[in-house]
């Protein structure tokens, strides 16, 4: 069988699946984070691999940018696939002061403006997206487990990177520590279907700084999260 996006056969794809938006990042993590990791899909060029982790099947997907682009995947591999633990594993743009370049951020709650989110509700209700509370507290203790440091609390899922309305500081004035593009529709596609989802972040760029990461300061960074999301997953 395939999907319109995606080119394995049922059973290729393990139940827990690791989502950057990079096609690029999944080929990453299959090659330096699991075991005998083998591609099952490259359509659109968007990388899809499973492997072991710690002797657990585990898969790694991209997803692309925005709402639209992860709802089509996340659909898929919910629907088609049988996923059951889904992590976003992305960057986001830091919001707040309490927050710093290359922090881990876990998204205990996802805001956002996107009109699809609105719309699965009628467009009168403003749904709350959420993590699963499980995954996120075993995310929690396996960060200090593993000895790292992640900040956990809301962040916002905007339909726009470049958007010159959106009110920054109304929007730290509510505690929203980081901005990224897709959480949102993750957590709310995964609250429909009855699974489990966590969006990690490694914090890349400064919406009140302006700095942004090296490559190889990303690189760091990147590795914590993915260690606190693999360890989550198994
Ligand atoms: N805005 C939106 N998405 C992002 C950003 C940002 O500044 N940084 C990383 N993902």
């Amino acid at each position: 069988m395939s999907t319109p996006h995606i080119a394995a056969e049922k059973g290729q794809i393990a139940e827990r699946i690791l989502l950057p938006g990079d096609p690029l990042r999944a080929k990453y993590i299959a090659e330096n984070f699991l075991d005998g990791a083998k591609e099952y899909t490259h359509v659109r060029n968007i990388l899809g691999y499973t492997g072991t982790y710690k002797g657990v099947p585990v898969s790694v997907q991209g997803t692309g940018m925005g709402i639209p682009s992860i709802s089509i995947y996340v659909h898929e591999l919910i629907h088609e696939y049988g996923c059951k633990k889904l992590f976003r594993v992305g960057t986001c743009g830091g919001m707040h002061p309490d927050v710093h370049l290359r922090d881990v951020l876990i998204a205990q709650a996802a805001t956002t403006d996107s009109s699809i989110i609105r719309n699965i509700f009628g467009g009168s209700i403003n749904f709350a997206p959420i993590a699963d509370f499980d995954l996120l507290s075993k995310a929690v203790a396996n960060t200090k487990k593993l000895g790292l440091r992640a900040t956990v609390g809301n962040i916002i899922s905007v339909d726009r990177f470049y958007d010159d309305e959106i009110d920054n500081d109304k929007l730290r004035q509510y505690g929203i520590l980081g901005v990224e593009m897709e959480a949102a529709a993750l957590y709310t596609l995964a609250a429909g279907a009855h699974v489990q989802a966590l969006a990690l972040f490694t914090v890349s760029d400064h919406l009140l700084t302006g700095e942004a990461c090296s490559a190889d300061e990303r690189q760091t960074s990147f590795y914590d999260m993915i260690k606190i999301a693999l360890e989550t997953a198994i």
